[in-house]
């Protein structure tokens, strides 16, 4: 397998809680050089789960050198990003005598990412995080950009809070220890930036996409590094979602209420929801006379090439009816006033936000996407 040769760098400038993105294979081995200067004294806390400790905490040990570390490996899974183990992992965070000059390291995907950013938002009022994201998903999205929380009975990342990190090290050379279904779960939330606002870069990946899935290093990076580029700009310009953050929630809410009907289980991973979502995002868009039909079916076109998800026949099971899933989005937080905001797009890389999206046509695409089970 090919990789990267040097480590590239991102920047997020937020003013004084602005923070670096490194990018690159092997950033774990000097994960010391790295995050020494942002020390007080040479100890660090790091949060994890039972398969990410087995694949890479001896790893990030060995890379941290002199530095001491102390871990706590939580359940894998979705079902711990909830109360009880961000309870545990306050409580693991006070007994380690973590105070607010140390940092806290995030070693994992989406789940630890979100809970342990959360865990370090509140422990004695805010100390600082590092995220050492493990998961494609993690690298180009949930790592940066500073939204941390955990999940609700009532929906998803319904807690939570603003925190950014003061690091994120993103070692792409890990993501060859992803399954395969993971990774292109991840790569969901790649193509996502391609459609949402960088029509070249989805050129891109449909000329660099199947080398990336094949374990090319060097697409793996650039891949990452463009999307972290095109979310640092983002999040610099609207770090609360005020306005166009929500750009990066193309698909999403078509693919959370996916994930609520398949009880957030195996039968669909977070990327593939988002996957699913854009395509049914596009296919919205030109219901509503809005982009043409060449846009979504190049869409569907690239998912398809990649092997990825892209049709609701790719969701193993039953699914709900139309009404009932359009019951599931009411609940999404990006109701605003009751009404659905959707992200739709003009064609690719042109999205935009919209609240008016008539309830009849959104019921007319799920029915036909039902149809084609
Ligand atoms: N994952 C969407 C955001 O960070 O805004």
């Amino acid at each position: 397998m090919t990789q990267g040769t040097a480590i590239d760098e991102v920047g997020v400038a937020l003013g004084a809680r602005s923070y670096k993105v490194r990018i690159g294979a092997g950033l774990l081995a000097r994960a010391g050089a790295e995050i020494a200067p942002l020390l007080a004294r040479p100890r660090v806390a790091v949060v994890t789960d039972e398969t990410v400790a087995g694949l890479h905490l001896e790893a990030l040990r060995a890379g941290l050198g002199d530095i001491a570390m102390a871990a706590l490996a939580l359940p894998a899974g979705e079902a711990t990003k909830g109360w009880a183990q961000l309870s545990r992992t306050v409580d693991w965070l006070l007994a380690e005598k973590v105070e607010r000059r140390d940092i806290v390291i995030a070693l994992g995907g989406g789940v630890i990412g979100d809970l342990a950013g959360f865990a370090a938002a509140v422990l004695r009022r805010g100390v600082r995080f590092v995220q050492v994201p493990t998961t494609l998903l993690a690298q180009v999205d949930s790592s940066v950009g500073g939204k941390t929380g955990i999940n609700s009975a009532l929906g998803k990342n319904l807690i939570g809070a603003f925190h950014q990190p003061s690091l994120v090290l993103a070692d792409t050379g890990v993501l060859a220890s992803l399954p395969a279904r993971d990774l292109l779960s991840g790569y969901g939330e790649v193509v996502k930036y391609g459609l949402l606002g960088d029509a070249g870069f989805f050129d891109w990946l449909e000329a660099h996409g199947p080398a990336l899935a094949a374990g090319d290093g060097q697409a793996r990076q650039e891949a990452v590094r463009r999307s972290v580029a095109m979310k640092a700009g983002i999040v610099e310009r609207d770090e609360t979602e005020a306005g166009e953050r929500a750009l990066l929630n193309l698909g999403h809410t078509f693919g959370h209420a996916l994930e609520a009907a398949t009880g957030y289980s195996g039968r669909l991973l977070h990327g593939e929801g988002v996957a699913i979502g854009c395509a049914l995002a596009f296919a919205l868009s030109q219901r509503l006379g809005l982009c043409s039909q060449e846009a979504p079916s190049r869409v569907r076109a690239h998912l398809k090439a990649m092997g990825m998800t892209c049709d609701l026949a790719d969701i193993p099971g039953d699914l709900p009816g139309a009404e009932a899933l359009m019951a599931l989005m009411a609940q999404d937080k990006k109701v605003v006033d009751g009404r659905l905001r959707f992200i739709l797009v003009r064609g690719i890389g042109s999205a935009f936000v919209a609240d008016d999206v008539p309830p009849e046509a959104v019921k007319a695409v799920l029915e036909d996407a039902l149809a084609g089970r």
